[in-house]
């Protein structure tokens, strides 16, 4: 009889006892550019963390080459760094936090591997996110496949116990568990069982063009007025605030507006810190001309700081650049132990 392929539910590993103190990681592409919906769904939340926990923020290259087709050498490397000084304009603190690039620590891509050894191949074939970005292409690389389990790596390399992701992420972050507890079962217990924490409903941005949809990087490559990105010229973000869908109607109640008009409330909300009620109130008997007003004006007022900061940043390459390997060197520290507890585990010379 052959045996059968371990299911999760079959997996019964609980991990090596968390860390005392919480321990975060988190990580975006350097792919396309970083939106509204990215700062306020995660590095604002992440700023919020830098002084409760030990916090690593990655910026995740080698996830970047799993579509090889979409890669220039030249834009990846220049993306990199884009990201990191958006990290750090956003308010991440790189005495407070490690902030680096995943390609420049090799045990990323060491521990990948050995994850990739102990994971049925049925676990990846079933991840929503591979069926959706596979599908469509005429070619797709194995590393498209193999994603979640250097995502895996990220995480449980530093014995993370707290990921902060998007709702889209979460299969990821319970895949990561999965392969965790079914590493830990086989070869002894060596991996930290790491939970999502998905940011509550306000912080969800949607389209501005679609407010059915998530602001997403990818949509916003081929729609304009789909996002506001961090890094947008004040024009190109008047023009997606003010022709962003609404209706015909002039309902600015939270409660009963259409789904596009409640997005700007929501963001007006969370942009200005006050509560649906006094922003019901402040836009009542007001058309949505007013409200868009308004919004701008905050969008504004939040990106011009962060995009001057950004400008300070990039513009002492020198200074980003040493941060960065500062981060990584202390990052490959830690990555170290949690690599020989792995050879350790198995017999890895
Ligand atoms: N897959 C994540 C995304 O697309 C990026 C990512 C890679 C990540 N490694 C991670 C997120 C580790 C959290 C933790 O958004």
């Amino acid at each position: 009889m052959t045996q059968a392929v371990p299911t999760p539910s079959s997996v019964t590993g609980q991990g090596v006892p968390h860390p005392a103190r919480q321990r975060v990681f988190s990580g975006v592409q350097p792919t396309g550019d970083l939106h509204l919906g990215t700062y306020l769904g995660a590095l604002k939340q992440w700023v919020a963390t830098q002084d409760e926990a030990e916090t690593i923020f990655c910026v995740v290259d080698l996830h970047a080459l799993t579509v090889p087709e979409a890669v220039d050498p030249v834009v990846l490397r220049e993306k990199s760094l884009e990201v990191a000084a958006l990290y750090l304009a956003a308010g991440l603190d790189p005495e407070k936090n490690l902030i680096f690039i995943q390609s420049h620590v090799r045990e990323h891509s060491e521990l990948a591997w050995v994850l990739n050894c102990v994971t049925p191949l049925g676990w990846l074939y079933r991840m929503t996110q591979f069926k959706s970005k596979s599908e469509a292409r005429e070619s797709v690389g194995s590393g498209l496949l193999t994603y979640p389990t250097l995502m895996a790596a990220d995480i449980l390399l530093y014995d993370t116990t707290s990921v902060p992701v998007g709702d889209d992420q979460r299969q990821h972050v319970e895949f990561t568990r999965d392969v965790a507890a079914r590493f830990n079962n086989l070869f002894g217990e060596t991996f930290v069982l790491p939970n999502a924490t998905v940011p509550e409903e306000g912080a969800r941005v949607m389209g501005l063009d679609d407010p059915m949809v998530k602001m997403s990087k990818s949509l916003a490559v081929t729609r304009p007025g789909h996002a506001i990105n961090l890094l947008d010229d004040e024009k190109t973000v008047q023009k997606a605030v003010m022709s962003a869908v609404t209706d015909s109607g002039r309902d600015t109640r939270f409660e009963t507006a259409s789904p596009g008009v409640q997005n700007l409330l929501s963001l007006y909300g969370v942009l200005t810190g006050e509560d649906m009620a006094h922003v019901d109130a402040k836009f009542d008997e007001q058309g949505y001309g007013a409200l868009k007003k308004a919004l701008l004006g905050e969008v504004l007022a939040t990106l011009k700081p962060l995009q001057t900061r950004y400008a300070e940043i990039m513009g002492d390459r020198a200074g980003l650049e040493h941060i960065l390997s500062r981060s990584a060197d202390r990052a490959r520290e830690r990555a170290a132990v949690t690599m020989q507890r792995v050879r350790d585990a198995t017999g890895l010379a």
